[in-house]
């Protein structure tokens, strides 16, 4: 069974479909944005589209599918027997066309062919072995630096080994670590996580090893520590490189034999209890200037995980940033609640020091800042970053010059093609104009002649120009 997304604004055509081809699933979409929406949603094997002809915005919108989803294929049907939008469609990147009224046997036909030529693209992508074809449930993400944690992670979950992961903050090691456990044979019992930073040492130690009665004032009753409350389970120590020498000296023997005694007590407690550690901090060097132990670093490194920050996971961060929208979509109830391409591109501009709880809680903030359903680039609490790596723009040649340009307006016209999407007025050449008169107007500290020659323009042309966006510059004496 196929896939069929059929994108048209009467909705009997979908109608139609479904009657024509029973066998495969047909969904509809009225217009681009609900076609984009459902794209992203589930990928199709086939897009139909319904092109009115001219008048309609209906060829922006085969543009705006062929750019979100370059490899899929598009049959454009028309009523318009002209050639005029058959071949604009196909330069569009429609893959054929059917010119309506349609017969019926032409179009399976049609869709037949172009279901088998799609079949061939996926067939051609690198096959990946079923294991690793997924993120394991819980984590998003599918680059190839991901792929490598979730190797690991499938490798070393059923042993009882240690494991150290390592990685900045944010990247997801808790969450690493509670897929360790799932996976492993402990999974049923119970998995608790301590952070050594969070908590001060007296309480740290109490909270690991519990305490008898009398053990210190206010020790009224015995108290379990984590370690006992989850035997048989997991328990991951969070920011271990913040641990104290006398807490690491403890933990050691439990490594090392399962064995301690609880505060204020003298019997030895027996545990079956696998570690998770994790860390933000450079453990070597701690243990180079003697804060952290070095049998205690060998004893936890057994199978080190690093979790790679997010810059650099490359399209990881579009399908994480989905995958919060969508959390944020069911959490405020606001199912229509999209990402802007210009707010898209902000994010991917970005460096993500916090790495994916930042993006979390940028995405959440921005869904909760944004009065319509559109995030756009201003409701995103981030600050666009100039890449270190990227080299000052080339504008010694004309080509050069007009690359750079364009490159610099793809956000802008993303801005502009999305209020246009949603029905609002766009006049991008006159914003465009009036942002270039009143830098070039800044730029010789308001002299009108000198602006003017700037511009290529005349003094008349530019005072009419200041006049239609309300320039006021103070009069220079010239
Ligand atoms: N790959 C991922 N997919 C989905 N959510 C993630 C992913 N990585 C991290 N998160 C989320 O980001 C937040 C921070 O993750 P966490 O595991 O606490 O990071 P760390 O322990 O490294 O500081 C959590 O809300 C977590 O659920
Ligand atoms: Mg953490």
């Amino acid at each position: 069974m196929a896939n069929l997304l059929i994108v048209a604004a009467d909705e009997n055509l979908g109608f139609l479909f479904r009657h024509v081809f029973g066998e495969h699933e047909i969904r509809p979409a009225r217009d681009a944005a609900e076609a984009l929406e459902s794209i992203r949603a589930q990928r199709p094997d086939l897009v139909i589209m319904d092109v009115r002809g001219p008048g309609t915005d209906d060829l922006d919108a085969l543009r705006a599918i062929r750019r979100a989803a370059p490899d899929l294929i598009i049959i454009v049907m028309t009523a318009y027997g002209t050639a005029q939008i058959a071949v604009e469609a196909i330069k569009q990147g429609a893959h054929d066309y059917l010119f309506k009224p349609f017969d019926v046997g032409q179009l399976r036909q049609l869709v037949a062919e172009a279901l088998d030529i799609a079949a061939q693209r996926t067939a051609a992508r690198p096959p990946q072995p079923a294991a690793e074809r997924h993120a394991p449930a819980g984590m998003i993400g599918t680059s190839p630096a991901m792929q490598e944690v979730y190797r690991t992670i499938g490798k070393v979950a059923p042993s009882d080994l240690t494991v150290l992961i390592t990685g900045e903050s944010g990247t997801g090691k808790e969450l690493v670590a509670r897929m360790i456990h799932e996976h492993s044979r402990r999974a049923d019992k119970p998995f608790l996580a301590l952070n050594c930073a969070a908590i001060p040492e007296p309480l740290l130690e109490s909270e690991l090893f519990g305490y008898e009665r009398g053990a210190f004032t206010g020790a009224l009753h015995r108290k379990l520590g984590k370690l006992e409350v989850c035997n048989g389970g997991t328990l991951f120590l969070d920011e271990i490189g913040d641990m104290s020498p006398a807490l690491q000296t403890k933990m050691l023997r439990v490594l090392q034999d399962g064995m301690f005694e609880r505060i204020g007590g003298t019997e030895t407690i027996d545990v079956d209890v696998r570690i998770l550690a994790a860390t933000n901090r450079n453990l070597v060097e701690l243990m180079r200037e003697g804060h952290f132990r070095d049998d205690l670093y060998y004893r936890l490194k057994v199978v080190p995980i690093h979790v790679p920050p997010l810059r650099e996971r490359g399209d990881d961060l579009v399908l994480l940033a989905k995958h919060f929208l969508q959390r944020a979509r069911d959490e405020l109830h606001r199912p229509g609640l999209s990402l802007s391409n210009a707010a898209l591109e902000v994010l991917k501009a970005y460096s993500w020091p916090g790495n994916v709880r930042e993006l979390e809680n940028v995405i959440k903030g921005a869904a909760l800042t944004c009065p319509g359903v559109i995030i756009l680039p201003e409701h995103l609490a981030v600050t666009p970053q100039r890449s270190a790596k990227s080299a000052p723009p080339d504008t010694t040649s004309d080509t050069a010059a007009k690359e750079t340009l364009q490159k610099l307006l793809e956000p802008v016209f993303a801005y502009f093609h999305e209020l246009y999407q949603t029905g609002q007025r766009v006049e991008p050449f006159d914003r465009i104009e009036e942002v270039l008169l009143r830098k070039a107007l800044a730029a010789v500290e308001g002299n009108q002649s000198r602006a003017a020659k700037l511009l290529g323009i005349t003094r008349t042309t530019l005072r009419k120009r200041m006049a239609k966006y309300g320039i006021v510059v103070r009069q220079q004496v010239e």
